[in-house]
């Protein structure tokens, strides 16, 4: 049994991976979160409490952290800004929480000694054309695009740094597309989902030609939980589970699995600067530790997908109006 710090506890993956360590170990979980505009408290509900307390304060109140890093065994550092159409808007929180939040979590480690896992994505990497038969691997050069994804790769810079300078006891993940329950409505497959819920036509980007490699949540949990305890130290590994489909593609099975016309959604305004495709290879956390996805079905997880939405109205109905006004202010 270890005593769990998770930042960004009640965020989407931060959340689902609370709800995976409750449900698969015996550890404690105490997640630090600031509660911006993605996080939800709700997210943590119906978990026990005497095994996750939810204390809300930022990753970059160094006091707080030391205090926090002084009764942890392990850190999973999930907290981020995360979403790629904010950082076109105003970059600044993302540089505030990605790097100095990141910074001074590994200050904290460095002095704890704590044994630290820094959750990233694949878009540090940068895109891959739709043809490359090439996916990303652990020494694919980093070439980020946006604000948001030049800040992960800042912060997995600073992670590499504080491993080989101070000898902090860190490893990295790098994960593709993540969906399930507990994802903000202005993400791709929510805003998409609850559309179709309110009668609403989904937005699609561009041509939709763009592709994702999509990953359910719960595999990137029983991930991190693999490299957190079986991962070597100073390494960074890929998390993917062979999900590739293009933006179109996935609109039209949501569309089809809600009983509407699958043409039945609009193209509209491109994403500045956006990433044609991602693809993973997760070869060395496959072969080195063992780790297999349970959800190989991308169909069946969006069904339950689906079904969380609309089962879970309550918990998204608050957030949906801002985000299409947000959205419509672009023309998306
Ligand atoms: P999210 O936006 O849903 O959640 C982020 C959480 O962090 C929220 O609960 C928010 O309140 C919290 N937070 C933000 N700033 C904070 C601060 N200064 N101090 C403490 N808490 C703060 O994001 P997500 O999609 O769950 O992503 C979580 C992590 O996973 C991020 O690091 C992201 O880069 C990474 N990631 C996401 C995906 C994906 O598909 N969503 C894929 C790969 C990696
Ligand atoms: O690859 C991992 C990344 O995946 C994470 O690092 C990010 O935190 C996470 O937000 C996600 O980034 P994307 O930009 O790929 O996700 P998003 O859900 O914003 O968009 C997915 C794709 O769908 C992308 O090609 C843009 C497109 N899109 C998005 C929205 C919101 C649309 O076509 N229409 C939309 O309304």
């Amino acid at each position: 049994m270890a005593r769990l710090l998770v930042t960004g506890g009640a965020g989407f993956i931060g959340s689902n991976f609370v709800h995976h360590v409750v449900s698969q170990t015996d550890h404690t979980v105490t997640v630090l979160d600031k509660l911006t505009y993605a996080g939800n408290r709700d997210s943590l509900a119906g978990l026990p409490e005497d095994r996750v307390r939810l204390v809300v304060g930022s990753i970059a109140d160094a006091d707080l952290v030391d205090a926090l890093f002084a009764e942890t065994d392990a850190v999973v550092h999930y907290a981020a800004e995360s979403h790629n159409d904010n950082s076109l808007n105003d970059p600044r929180p993302f540089l505030d929480t990605n790097i100095i939040g990141t910074y001074t979590l590994l200050e904290a480690a460095r002095r704890h000694g704590t044994r630290f896992h820094h959750i990233s994505t694949d878009e540090v990497y940068g895109d891959l054309d739709l043809d490359d038969p090439a996916r990303f691997t652990e020494s694919t050069p980093y070439n980020p695009s946006s604000p948001y994804s030049s800040t992960k790769a800042g912060s997995d810079l600073l992670v590499r740094a504080w491993v080989r300078s101070f000898g902090v006891r860190a490893t990295i993940s790098n994960c593709s597309n993540n969906y399930g329950p507990y994802q903000h409505v202005e993400k791709f497959i929510p805003r998409q989902i609850t559309n179709v819920l309110r009668g609403v036509r989904p937005k699609v980007y561009g041509t939709g030609e763009n592709v994702r490699d999509w990953i359910h949540a719960d595999d990137h949990s029983s991930a991190v939980l693999t490299i957190l305890e079986r991962g070597e130290i100073g390494q960074t590994y890929l998390i993917g589970a062979d999900g590739e489909e293009s933006n179109r593609r996935v609109v039209e099975t949501i569309l089809e699995l809600m009983g509407e016309p699958p043409d039945a959604y609009d193209l509209v305004a491109d994403r500045a600067g956006h990433d044609l495709r991602y693809a993973i290879d997760a070869t060395r956390l496959r072969r080195e530790l063992g780790w297999r996805p349970r959800f190989q079905d991308f169909r069946a997880g969006l069904a339950d997908t689906i079904a969380w939405y609309r089962d879970n109205e309550a918990w998204w109905a608050h957030a949906k109006d801002g985000v299409e006004a947000f959205y419509a202010s672009k023309g998306q």
